[in-house]
This record gives C-alpha cells, sequence and structure tokens, in this order.
C-alpha cells in the first residue's frame, strides 16, 4: 500500500506525459542534456512533493533538491544521476520489480540509444544498460570513448548512474544551447 501511494504521485503507470511525476523527470532529463539550467529548474519545482511515501523516496527528494540549486551542466547532470538511480532503486525493490519500457536494440539513432540507457537505469537492467551504451557509442562515435567504456563496464546500480551522468556532461557539448 505505502509503496502504491508512493507511486501513484510519483510515476505514471502508462505513457510518459500521462498522470504522476514521469513527465517531469523526462523534461529533466531532456533539460540536462542541454544544459538548459531554466528549464531545470522548473521541472524540479514540479517534481518537488513534500507527499510522496515509500522507499527511495527520500533519496528522489534529495536529488530534485540537487537540481533544483544547480549551478551549471554538470551539477545538472550529478542531479538527474541521483534521481535516476533512487527511482530504479524503488522499482528493483518493488514486488514484483518494476520495468520502464524503452527503445529495443539496434538503436537507429545515438538519441534513441541514450533513451534506452535511462530506461535500463529505471529498471535496474545492467545488461540492457551496457547493450545500450554500446549502441550509443556505435552511433555517436564522436562521444569520448573511454568515458563510455567506464560507463559500458559499470557493475553496480549507483556506478551506473554516476557513469550515466558523466556521459550527460558530453551530450551537454553538443547539445547546449
Ligand atoms: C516509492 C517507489 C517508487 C519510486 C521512488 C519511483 N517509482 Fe516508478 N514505479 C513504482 C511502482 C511500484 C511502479 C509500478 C506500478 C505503477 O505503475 O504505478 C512504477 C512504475 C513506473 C513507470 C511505469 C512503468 C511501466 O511502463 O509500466 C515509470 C515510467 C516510472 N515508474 C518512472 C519513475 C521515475 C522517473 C521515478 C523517479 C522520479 C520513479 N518512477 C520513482 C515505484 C516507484
Ligand atoms: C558529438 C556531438 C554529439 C554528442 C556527444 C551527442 N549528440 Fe545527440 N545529437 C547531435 C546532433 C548533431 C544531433 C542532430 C542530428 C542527429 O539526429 O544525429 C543529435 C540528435 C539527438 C537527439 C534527437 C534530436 C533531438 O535533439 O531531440 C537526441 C534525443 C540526442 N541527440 C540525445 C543525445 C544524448 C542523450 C547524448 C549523450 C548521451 C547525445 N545526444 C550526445 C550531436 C551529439
Amino acid at each position: 500500500m505505502i509503496l502504491l501511494l508512493g507511486c501513484i504521485s510519483t510515476c505514471a503507470p502508462s505513457a510518459p506525459g500521462g498522470p504522476g511525476h514521469y513527465a517531469e523527470a523526462l523534461l529533466m532529463r531532456e533539460a540536462a542534456r542541454r544544459g538548459d539550467l531554466l528549464a531545470l529548474h522548473e521541472a524540479a519545482r514540479e517534481l518537488e512533493d513534500p507527499d510522496l511515501r515509500g522507499p527511495d523516496v527520500d533519496a528522489v527528494h534529495g536529488a530534485v533538491g540537487m537540481a533544483l540549486i544547480a549551478e551549471d551542466g554538470e551539477e545538472a547532470a550529478w542531479a538527474l544521476a541521483g534521481i535516476v538511480e533512487a527511482c530504479g532503486g524503488c522499482h528493483a525493490s518493488s514486488q514484483p520489480p518494476v520495468r520502464v519500457g524503452g527503445p529495443k536494440p539496434p538503436h537507429a539513432s545515438h538519441g534513441r540509444a541514450g533513451e534506452a540507457m535511462w530506461s535500463a537505469l529505471l529498471s535496474d537492467d545492467g545488461l540492457a544498460f551496457s547493450a545500450s551504451v554500446e549502441d550509443y557509442l556505435r552511433l555517436q562515435p564522436e562521444h569520448d570513448v573511454q568515458r563510455a567504456h567506464a560507463a559500458r563496464n559499470a557493475s553496480t546500480r549507483s556506478e551506473r548512474a554516476d557513469a550515466w551522468g558523466e556521459l550527460l556532461v558530453e551530450c551537454q557539448a553538443c547539445h547546449a544551447l
């Protein structure tokens, strides 16, 4: 019951853009990719919900708080990494574990591979994460290969989230406004 209460206000059970807060989380992800602090802060304010209950909700709040005060692209990326790690933590410990669907490989573009990384993080699926990093590298060969290799080899939820945060900083190199 507590789990469900947490989720009703945290997640959209259906598609992105549906009820709940998944739409805001997606807006934050896109803002972090572009290093757009105004959009990031706006979405973070929407995601601040003092009524949330459940495991990892404190961690979600903590990371949203970091997003609210992020002053540059790097801080934005780290805040997002903290958010996705906390979301994935609750999903992994839910019964049954929650899987968030994403684009399946092979991906048609590096952007789709990036979306697959996010879904893999939310689903706490290490294999899917490595596979999507691999695909991302194939489709975006200009990315710093060393960092991407570190992401592919990350072995825990927290390592994967950290590695993803570092990749996100590099998305900004091309995608910043
Ligand atoms: C307190 C636990 C908890 C937290 C924290 C949490 N979720 Fe969820 N989430 C769930 C549960 C349980 C479900 C499955 C039931 C449902 O859809 O309501 C779910 C379902 C989802 C789904 C739909 C999966 C599908 O395709 O059916 C998405 C998307 C999602 N969560 C995203 C997020 C994001 C993004 C965050 C972090 C901002 C987050 N969740 C944080 C527990 C949580
Ligand atoms: C070397 C530069 C470069 C890097 C690094 C890069 N991108 Fe891109 N990206 C582009 C360019 C150029 C386009 C537009 C042409 C295309 O679709 O390839 C694009 C398009 C996209 C799109 C689809 C169109 C849009 O803007 O919404 C998405 C999504 C995307 N990138 C996500 C990402 C993510 C996520 C990362 C980091 C994990 C990333 N990109 C890293 C250059 C880059």
